[in-house]
Order: C-alpha cells, then structure tokens, then sequence
C-alpha cells in the first residue's frame, strides 16, 4: 500500500522545506515535489514533522500499593491522539526477580500497543545475577538504558555503592544510566516529620521534596557516573539545582543530558494549594510541580540546549487511587498523564510564544531522545528509509482540554480547561493513519517493539577518576617499624 503526503511543509529537528512524502511498506521511500500514486493525505496548510517519541512513560505500572490506570492500549491511543507515535516505559523488576522474568511481563503487556514501543530497564536491587543478567539485556534484548531510583526510600531507591557499580556496568556494556533524581532518605526524614506535625494532605508531598533533595541527587549522580566512566540521562529534571548541575557538566564535555516534563514547564506549586483536596491530589507527582523561577530555568534550559527532551513521566492514577492518601500524603500514589497533551502543550506554550522555533521543537520532542536512545534515524526523522511515523500538524486547529473527552482512561486531566492552538491534523504510525482530525483508527497490537543497539563509548576519557583506577603505591626508602 503505498500513501502519499501531499502539499505539506516538512520540518525536520534541522530543516524547512515544501515537500510531499511517499510511504511504503511502513518506511518512507521517497521525498520530494509532485510526488503521486497511491492514497493522498492532504497536508495543505500543515507541518508534516517525526512523530513526537515520549520516552518516559508508566502503563499499567504496578506502583504504591496498585497499578497506573493506563495500560499500553490506552496509554498509545492516547499518545497517537496527541500526535506521539512511539513511547519508552520502564521495565520494573520486583526485588530479586530477574531482569528477563520481568521483561517478559512487559512483552506480555504491551502486546496490545497501537504505536511502537521500547523499554528501559530499572535497576531495582542490586547483585551478581543483576550484573550478569544486564549484558543479555543489552545484547539479546535491544535495552540500552538502566534506569536507577535515588527515591523511593524502602521500595525502588539504590544506594550509592550499588548505584556506583550499576553505572560502571553500564560504562562497560555500551549503555546508558538513567537517574531519578531526588534524596530519598531526606524525603522520607521530611515526610515523616510533616506527618507527625500534623501536616497530612496533597500540599505536604511539596513540602517532603524541596528542589535542594533533587539539586543534591542530580549532583550525586552525575559525579558518580563520571567516576564510572558513563554517560548519564536525567528524567523528569524540574527545578534550577538540578539544571544547574546538568548545564555545568555538559560545559565541562560530559554526555549528560536532562528531561523536564510537559507538566513541570506549564503547571506550577499553587496546584497544591487548592481548596479540593482531589485537585490537589490528582497533581501529585514526584518531583513535584515548583515555582516560576525554576518553570523559566526549564524554558531557558530547552532554548538555549542545555536540557534536551521534553517527556510525560505518563503515570495515571484515577482519582479513586489518589484518595488511598487520604489522611496519609505518602500514601497518594504519585503520578500524573499528559500523553495525549505534551505536543499541543508544548506548541502551544513553546513554539507559539515564540520561545522555540518550529525545529527546535522537533528535537525536544522526537529527534534528540531518538538519538540518545540510539534509534535515529529509524525513529525521529523525515528521511528516506526511516519509520513512517509521521505527524501532520495543523497549526491552526484549536480545542478547550478536557477529560471528557480523552483517550486516557482517568477521569481527570491535569490540563484541564487550557485552550491548545496547533493539533494533528494526521498521526501515522509505521504508515498507518490511526488519527485523522481527532477520529481514531487505532489498531490494537499495531506497535512493535523497538530493539536498541548498545552506544560507542562516551564519557571514559573524560573521567580523572581513571587516572586513580590503577594506583601504583609510592616507593620509599624509609619505612618505620610498627609500634615505633
Ligand atoms: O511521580 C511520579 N513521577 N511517578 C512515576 C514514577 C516516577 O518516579 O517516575
Ligand atoms: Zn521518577
Ligand atoms: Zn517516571
Ligand atoms: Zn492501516
């Protein structure tokens, strides 16, 4: 079947040009004027861009006590409806389960995936068969990221010893540490006094995660992931002290790259303070929505390149799951979606307002994590040869958000009410148009899985902690005898 995008302007992470685009058997076959014979999809008036790639997401993620509402059928209907056409989810064992068991689980997940999909694997405790097990991960399974929990004191969190020999690990395989970065044991110290003070709704989940727990950890991480001689990828990166750190590592030629959330940018700390406790709690999430000051860091991060990806962390709990913490803020299971909403936000906050350019927000959106994640130009380009999952933006379409009528299966939306300016007109998956001006054709179990080959070597030669790798003790002449 072969289908033709016509009279659309193409715009690439690097270019804009007039051009149709031919598909075939799912991949691109061929750019350029006049093109003709097959369907035509009329893109008069449109962008025709990569599809967006949302490489932080949690379907049917079994997390505080139960599983996010999302699972990969809804989660990739509601990410193809927003003009997504792939999604990264992490892959979480349980403690001491093996990594391969709990890739299985995921396969048997996601089988019901209407858009392509890959896996990042979690680091969830740590030990000689987690150290095997990580090389048939990145060589027989296609993952060539471990994600590690600073948080989660008593359920995800790895400590720093473990946390030291993961990444030396993954140095060693050609893969990529991830960071969640908060500390974990100041958030469960400060949980537990704003609990004892009486502190006990949404508001305090603010309090319990102050920007300094994630300036430290991302510190902390990116230190020790030089001492190990990786790269290193910080998800969900949300206030100044964490930017910082990342943008002075990177001036320093480290491969360290930041990812702040759709949410972080647009939505801020007053979401906590409102008077509806379930306003409240259908907005917590860690790290938690901040200030102004640290929303411009974010902004001047993404314009100036200093932060490189904008994600969802899509982690959806109905607000009967929220009230679990009712009484408790540290039960409130902590997550928030924004899958079907990160594209049109972002346009509309980002390219709109004139703080990104069009191409710009191709790279934060698809081609720089397509990179990172080593799956470009497979994924994240209009370019003959590449995956046909292509975006048709209509920069003049415009609708009110609104929960009732989403593809995610919350009842909620945190974006609720916001008026987006810029929309797929078309999202074709692998060449498939599973959404045509907000009708969707979605089929279930249309996604794939996206295999990842392992990174050359980054960051070794940067790393002075080599140079103390291999001490040679001193010679000297004069020794003195014990006990002297
Ligand atoms: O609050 C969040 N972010 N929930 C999802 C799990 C995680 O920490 O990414
Ligand atoms: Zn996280
Ligand atoms: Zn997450
Ligand atoms: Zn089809």
């Amino acid at each position: 079947m072969t289908t033709i995008i016509k009279n659309g302007t193409v715009v690439t992470a690097d270019l804009t040009y007039e051009a149709d685009v031919k598909i075939e058997g799912g991949v691109i076959t061929e750019i350029g004027p006049n093109l003709s014979g097959g369907t035509e999809l009329d893109a008069t008036g449109c962008y025709v861009m990569p599809g967006g790639i949302d490489p932080h997401v949690h379907l049917e993620m079994p997390f505080m006590g139960t599983y996010s509402s999302d699972d990969f059928e809804s989660g990739t209907r509601a990410a193809l409806a927003g003009g997504t056409t792939m999604v990264v989810d992490f892959c979480l064992p349980s403690p001491e389960q093996s990594l391969l068991d709990a890739i299985q689980m995921w396969d048997n997940k996601s089988t019901r995936a209407n858009c392509d999909y890959s896996f990042h694997m979690a680091i969830t405790w740590w030990g000689e068969q987690v150290f095997n097990e990580m090389e048939t991960v990145v060589k027989d399974r296609g993952i060539n990221t471990f994600k590690h929990f600073l948080a989660y004191k008593g359920a995800l969190m790895v400590n720093d010893d473990e946390l030291y020999a993961s990444f030396q690990r993954c140095a060693a395989l050609g893969a990529t540490p991830m960071v969640h970065a908060e500390n974990g044991d100041v958030v469960a110290e400060l949980s537990a006094k704003l609990l004892a003070e009486g502190n006990t709704g949404p508001e305090a989940h603010a309090y319990s995660r102050p920007s300094q727990v994630e300036g430290e950890a991302t510190n902390r991480a990116i230190m020790i992931a030089d001492m190990a001689g990786a790269p290193l990828y910080v998800v969900h990166t949300s206030c100044e002290e964490a930017h910082e750190a990342i943008r002075r590592a990177r001036m320093q030629g480290k491969r360290v790259w930041g990812e702040p959330l759709i949410q972080h940018l647009t939505l801020d700390e007053s979401e906590y303070f409102n008077q509806d406790w379930d306003h409240a709690a259908r907005r917590v999430m860690s790290p938690p929505f901040r200030n102004k000051k640290h929303q411009d860091s974010l902004w001047a991060g993404l314009q100036s390149g200093s932060l490189s990806v904008v994600a969802t962390d899509h982690c959806a709990f109905t607000t009967e799951q929220k009230r679990f913490g009712v009484g408790d803020f540290t039960k409130i299971p902590n997550g928030t979606g924004g899958l079907e909403d990160r594209m049109p936000m972002l346009w509309t906050h980002g390219v709109e307002t004139g703080r990104l350019t069009m191409n710009e927000f191709v790279a934060v959106t698809s081609t720089n994590i397509a990179k990172i994640l080593n799956m470009y130009p497979k994924k994240g380009a209009i370019i003959v040869g590449a995956d046909a999952d292509i975006l048709v933006w209509d920069p003049e379409k415009e609708k009110t958000i609104s929960a009732g009528a989403q593809q995610s299966a919350i009842d909620y939306n945190v974006f609720e009410g916001q008026q987006v300016r810029g929309l797929p007109r078309f999202t074709l998956s692998r060449g498939h148009v599973s959404i045509h001006d907000g009708e969707v054709k979605t089929r279930e179990g249309h996604g794939k899985f996206v295999k990842r080959k392992p990174n050359a070597p980054v960051n070794a030669a940067l790393s002075k902690w080599k140079e103390l790798t291999a001490p040679t003790p001193v010679k000297r002449t004069g020794i003195p005898a014990t006990g002297v």
